[in-house]
């Protein structure tokens, strides 16, 4: 297999260096019924989790309630912009976690998890196939037999139609962006430029930018790269249902079990 290359890392890297300032405030989620979601799915397939592994765990909006309910977290992400504000988040609300900056397609720790989890289109991405191989092969070195892996993807229309080829802005005293989006036809991967302004104490502002790319991934590749990994498909759904997603539906839920 081809050697992951550089390019998500460099981007990854640069995608949050001021997105991280602003993350928490852009994303209106309800993070704490996600939670509760995938508790149920890892209850529903009879584990009992205690130690649970999350990839990318950006600003820690899983990890801090998963902490909260008295799970054992141990969080990864290669963002120290993003990783930082997960470990302030922990060490103002006194939460024992371990955080580990690094990428998670070459994670290597010297355990095994219950659980492992990456949500929020963070597989999303990673944008070459053999960097999808290398996560799951490293998920599944780091997930205990009978062990759940959940993950999510951002959907085939929500990359193209509400990502996909727009531009939004929005504008606020303290900072205002814009993002301009194109989702290439060819490699299937959306391109999303983010230009910030951030007001700076001298009432001027500063323009910076960075660039993200997401991967649209079909389902079928993903049920592909999980058995050629050995995991075994649980479940696929639409985000916070037990339903097959629909044609609209904007996030896809994965469920994954190391054999026992
Ligand atoms: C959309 S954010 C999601 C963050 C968090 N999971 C949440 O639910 O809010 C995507 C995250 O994936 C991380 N990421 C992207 N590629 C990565 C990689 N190869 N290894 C580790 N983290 C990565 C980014 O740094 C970023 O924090």
């Amino acid at each position: 297999m081809k050697k992951s290359n550089s390019r998500n890392r460099a981007d990854a890297d640069r995608a949050y260096t001021y997105l991280a300032q602003y993350y928490d405030l852009l994303m209106d989620i309800d993070y704490h019924k996600w939670v509760t979601y995938l508790e149920r799915i890892w209850q529903g397939f009879g584990i009992k989790a205690v130690k649970i592994l999350e990839l990318a765990c950006g600003t820690g909006n899983i990890t801090i309630p998963l902490a909260q309910k008295g799970y054992q977290v141990t969080a990864v992400d290669c963002s120290k912009a993003m990783i930082d504000k997960a470990k302030k988040k922990a060490e103002d609300a006194e939460l024992q976690i371990e955080f580990i900056e690094h990428d998670m397609r070459t994670l290597s720790v010297e355990d095994q998890f219950d659980v492992v989890l990456c949500c929020c289109d963070s597989l999303n991405y990673l944008t070459e196939i053999w960097d999808l191989s290398a996560f799951f092969k490293q998920a599944y070195v780091h997930t205990k037999p009978g062990g759940l892996l959940l993950f999510d993807l951002n959907s085939e229309m929500k990359l193209r139609e509400i990502y996909g080829n727009q531009f939004y802005a929005e504008l606020g005293d303290d900072f205002s962006y814009f993002w301009d989006n194109n989702f290439d036809e060819q490699t299937e991967i959306c391109r999303m430029e983010l230009t910030f302004f951030i007001h700076l104490d001298n009432n001027l502002y500063q323009r910076v930018s960075e660039i993200h790319f997401e991967k649209l991934w079909r389902p079928q590749t993903i049920f592909n790269y999980l058995q050629a990994n050995n995991w075994q498909v649980m479940g696929y759904y639409g985000f916070l249902t037990w339903e097959e997603p629909g044609s609209d539906e904007e996030r896809w839920q994965f469920a994954a079990r190391k054999e026992v």
